[in-house]
């Protein structure tokens, strides 16, 4: 039996260990039995298919995950997904509980969809999710919690008025999902933003109610674009505007608040972003870029990697802003078969916009560094000249995380960067991978590596010249980071929008979880998610380096690496006791 840190609320949790559960899948685990591409502190359920994260909130001293969650099987079934459910005093260790919402009613009888949480004025949580109707058409519902002095929300009750919002006439029954969390304007009404294609162009729908049961839809959308085919689960979010990094509620408008939309495009399955201005008495969002016009491929990126349908919070605990994001997985179906789960989510991000503006700053939750357990270092100013490759050792290198900072003594040496490379930063990725010696770069870190390096992971920096200004690349290399064939092995990256030449030292973080290298560069103004496939894991340690590639010699003035402890992350997927205690003690 686990014990749960569940402190903000007089109870606790029990999860009674289920040996066989996780495990009896597994054809390769780790000493502690784990399957060797399990994750040990990012989110899973226990098992079965998971993609996009549905309704996080913070509720009543628990925050609440829900999950599009396949309960029969690793794959996605399109007409079973239901709403996986876990709780969690600290956003680190989650308990599983029963799936929230099944497909069970004429208005969802095919498919419980995404969809959002929000907190009403009374204090209750409502639920927006996409049904899939007895005609396979989407439609909008609404769902409460049957007993909201349930600390843990567990029972989920769909009203028989639903659907809240049926299909409009001018949109295609399969083009229309994803409400938003909900936001007050300052005349009192609600608003939701869903996805749509209306008249075959791709629109960001706003919906106003009184009461949050009666929907009325805008003439104008919020936003819409022909340009990039369908687009989904939009998230419309504030953040201050001066580069504060705390959060806002979601309703939070006026003086001192930009807004950010964020929209999934099915064409590239990529999230994308634009900071801008919300006016609530237009219901218009004005860019703050115009000059990445309306396709939505040209807005910026959270992301190079590979995650999709991200949804933020606003952590009102912990007041900030909170984002996940789905990264599926990047083998086969048939390992997915094998495994008997897929699809993980990024580490829960906390989330502001920088000062410029412009661009949005991320960083792992601060509750991550409760899991650091052993730390290496490198001694200070560590000078590494070209093709230098310094082993960081004593941690379990597949469970870490490592932050380390680079000084660059001189930009001399940049390459010369043509201009048509900047359209296309994932392509020169591939072109000038760790193995390509540069000038300033490539400099960076090599993980999840075997004894030999056949198989191993770059995640690095390469500065260029351009135009008299330096442009500083950041790339996940993945082409050599497992020896399988049938693995999708992309090289990842976009270019870090910093004053290099200003700044002379970059830093990057980078989480390594079996099967997942995440990534934050420039203190969270680039980041890069990628799924690994090592075989070498099932008979071997990985190793990990820091290295440069560059002519121009790099400095490590600071790093730093933990071992991490495994989270308690739905373990099992049965036998979950609550009940009463008086232990208040205080966790994190
Ligand atoms: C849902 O899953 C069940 C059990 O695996 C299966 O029999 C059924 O065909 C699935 N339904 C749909 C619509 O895929
Ligand atoms: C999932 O992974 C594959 C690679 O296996 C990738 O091509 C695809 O775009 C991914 N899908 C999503 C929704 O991220
Ligand atoms: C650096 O470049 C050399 C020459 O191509 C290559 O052999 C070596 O593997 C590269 N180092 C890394 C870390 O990729």
């Amino acid at each position: 039996m686990a014990g749960l840190p569940l402190s903000a609320v007089a109870f606790y949790l029990c999860l009674l260990a289920s040996s066989s559960s996780a495990l009896r899948v597994a054809p390769a685990t780790t000493s502690e039995g784990r399957h060797v591409r399990r994750t040990a502190y990012h989110f899973q359920p226990a098992k079965n298919w998971q993609n996009d994260p549905n309704g996080p909130m913070y509720y009543n001293g628990m925050y609440h995950f829900f999950y599009q969650y396949n309960p029969h099987g690793a794959l996605w079934d399109i007409g079973n997904l239901s709403w996986g459910h876990s709780v969690s005093g600290d956003l680190v260790n989650w308990a599983a509980l029963d799936t929230a919402i099944d497909p069970t009613a004429p208005f969802d009888i095919n498919g419980c969809w995404s969809g959002s949480a929000t907190i009403l004025r009374g204090g209750t949580p409502a639920i927006l999710y996409t049904g899939i109707d007895a005609n396979k058409e989407q439609v909008q519902n609404l769902a409460f919690p049957k007993n909201p002095a349930d600390p843990l929300l567990r029972e989920w009750h769909k009203p028989s008025y639903n659907p809240v919002i049926p299909l409009p006439a001018d949109v295609p029954g399969d083009k229309f999902r994803d409400p938003s969390t909900a936001w007050l304007g300052r005349d009192g009404l609600w608003r939701i933003a869903v996805s749509a294609e209306v008249s075959g162009v791709a629109s960001t729908l706003v919906y106003r109610s009184a009461d949050f049961v009666h929907w009325e839809r805008n003439d104008a959308p919020l936003h819409s674009s022909r340009a990039a085919g369908m687009v989904e689960c939009p998230d419309l979010f504030p953040v201050k505007a001066h580069g504060e990094e705390g959060g806002l509620d979601t309703s939070a408008s006026g003086a001192g608040v930009s807004h950010v939309l964020k929209l999934s495009v099915m064409d590239t399955l990529q999230d994308y972003y634009m900071v801008g201005r919300y006016d609530d008495a237009a219901d218009a969002f004005v860019p703050a870029e115009p000059e990445r016009g309306d396709d939505v491929r040209n807005w910026r990126r959270f992301d190079y990697g590979h995650v999709y349908a991200a949804k933020s919070f606003f952590d009102a605990r912990r007041n900030r802003r909170v984002l996940w994001a789905w990264a599926n997985e990047s083998d086969s179906q048939a390992d997915d078969v094998a495994r008997g789960w897929s699809g993980v989510q990024t580490v829960p991000r906390k989330l502001w916009l920088d000062k410029d503006g412009k661009q949005l700053r991320q960083w792992p939750i601060e509750e991550i560094e409760t899991l650091r357990r052993k730390r290496v270092g490198l001694r200070r100013n560590t000078m590494l000249s070209a093709g230098a490759m310094n082993e960081i050792v004593g941690i379990a290198e597949a469970q870490a995380d490592v932050e380390v900072a680079f000084r660059i003594p001189s930009l001399e040496e940049a390459e010369a960067l043509d201009s048509n490379w900047l359209l296309d930063p994932q392509k020169l990725c591939g072109e000038k991978g760790a193995s390509v010696p540069g000038g300033v770069g490539p400099f960076g870190l090599i993980v999840m590596a075997s004894g030999d390096l056949q198989e191993h992971t770059a995640v690095f920096f390469r500065v260029f010249r351009h135009d008299d200004k330096y442009k500083v690349l950041m790339c996940t290399d993945l082409t050599r980071s497992s020896a399988r064939a049938g693995v999708y092995k992309p090289p990842y990256g976009g270019f870090v929008d910093i004053d290099i030449e200003e700044r002379k030292t970059i830093k990057l973080r980078t989480l390594v979880d079996h099967s997942v290298v995440e990534s934050y560069g420039a203190e969270g103004r680039a980041c890069i998610t990628a799924r690994v496939y090592p075989e070498h894991v099932e008979t071997s340690n990985s190793h990990m380096f820091v290295f440069n590639n560059g002519t121009d010699k790099v400095k490590v003035t600071k790093l730093e690496a933990w071992e991490l402890a495994a989270a308690t992350v739905n373990v099992g997927d049965e036998g979950l006791i609550v009940s009463e205690s008086k232990d208040e003690s205080e966790s994190y």
